[in-house]
């Protein structure tokens, strides 16, 4: 019997690197040390007062929760937001906790594609993370990724893009500090984009997962700041902010995050989120509104990613491979030596270290590797020795 299916399943379900893929999974179940740097997923655990705050919201009584997540919980994601970025936003109109943000990006477009409409595409990075895709399409609507380029600093630039293209999309999507190329904005780049989304009534939508996760000298700036330029309240007309406590705060199984921004677009997430059930259970939102309201946690984690980054750093650079971005997030981002980040991949495999080839983030991605800062800052000691062996011993290929 042929069962109906979503023919969207078929073309965006497999991993494009499935042989990949099984090899790293045979070495991860062989007892022999490994340095696995290929998924976003650090191991450092969560900071006990977060874990204490969980367990004490355990009610008597467990009951769903609701789409506008607690009270407490939205007051204490707009006190994140005035203390990071300085902007004062209304914690019940402007703000809506939701389970991570990797949902609320899939569900965004849910509220802004009309599938029958004019207006249908998603405006993305490629290479880049790709659910902004896959949310559009499941919508209804269609995808319409920019190659981002090295010599551009891998930043979207919308202002350049043709009308007609901007004509055809209702969202666009920005990530900064980005994944995988972990390259940062100014300010200017956010005013940039609100300014030619809100000329073509385009809803921009800037993911800010890794916000928090920067060096000291640089803490990268966010569009609500943009559109917080003149005096009194934000305009945060059009736009959405999304936030997330995986990579701030190591929470990555709580499922926590949040959205920020245009009180109407807010609104339609309220009147579509019901439908889909995916809030956070309620002592999940209790961890959060310990974690959202302290800044020393995030602090120390920052401290512990940029000692890992300085010995990846300082390795890759004595070995001549060619480092770009990479100057937040827990991401290095460099070009494949010989240029096929496959086989550079593969390569490395055999030497027991996992590093995610470019192209697994889009073909924009091709000829770089993603090292995720996963490994303890010994495991980056012990790898980069080993990544060095291999180099001098003549096993790795493109280092001649
Ligand atoms: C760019 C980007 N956005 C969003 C997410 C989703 O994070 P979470 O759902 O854990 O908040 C990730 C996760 O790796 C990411 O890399």
């Amino acid at each position: 019997m042929a069962l109906p299916s979503n023919p969207l399943l078929s073309r965006l379900g497999g991993y494009p690197l499935a042989a990949f893929q099984d090899l790293a999974r045979e070495l991860r179940a062989q007892p022999e040390p490994l340095h696995d740097f290929s998924i976003g997923d650090p191991v450092e655990p969560t900071p006990p007062f977060i874990r204490a705050a969980l367990v004490d919201g355990i009610p008597e009584t467990s009951q769903y929760p609701t789409a506008a997540g607690l009270p407490e919980l939205r007051a204490a994601i707009a006190g994140y937001v005035a203390r990071r970025f300085g902007v004062v936003v209304d914690p019940d109109r402007e703000v809506l906790p939701t389970a991570g943000s990797k949902e609320a990006i899939f569900h965004v477009p849910l509220a802004l594609v009309d599938p029958h409409g004019e207006r249908r595409a998603a405006i993305w990075g490629d290479p880049g993370y790709l659910v902004y895709e896959r949310g559009q399409l499941f919508a209804g609507g269609t995808s319409e990724p920019v190659a981002l380029t090295e010599e551009r600093g891998w930043r979207l630039e919308l202002g350049e893009l043709p009308t007609d293209r901007l004509r055809a999309a209702c969202v666009a999507w920005t990530n900064y500090p980005h994944n995988p190329t972990g390259a940062t904005v100014d300010l200017d780049y956010h005013r940039r984009a609100l300014s030619t989304t809100r000329e073509h009534e385009i809803v921009l939508c800037s993911d800010e997962c890794y916000a928090d996760v920067h060096p000291d000298s640089d803490r990268p700036p966010s569009l609500l700041q943009a559109a917080a330029d003149g005096p009194g309240r934000p305009d945060l007309r059009g736009l959405l902010v999304a936030l997330s406590l995986s990579k701030r705060s190591g929470m990555t199984g709580y499922r926590c995050g949040a959205l920020v921004g245009d009180s109407d677009l807010i609104a339609a997430q309220r009147i579509l989120r019901p439908n889909i059930g995916t809030a956070s259970p309620e002592p999940m939102q209790r961890a959060a509104v310990a974690a959202w309201s302290d800044d020393r946690h995030a602090e120390q984690r920052r401290a512990l990613f940029n000692a890992k980054r300085e010995v990846m750093l300082a390795f890759l650079r004595d070995a001549g491979i060619r480092v770009s971005g990479s100057a937040a997030t827990f991401y290095l981002w460099f070009a494949a030596p010989g240029g096929d980040d496959a086989a550079y991949a593969q390569a490395l495999l055999r030497h027991r270290i996992i590093a995610s080839p470019g192209r697994a983030f889009g073909p924009g991605g091709k000829g770089w590797l993603r090292l995720a800062l996963v490994p303890s800052v010994d495991g980056c000691r012990d790898a980069a020795a080993m990544w060095a062996d291999a180099i001098a011993a003549g096993s790795l290929p493109g280092h001649d």
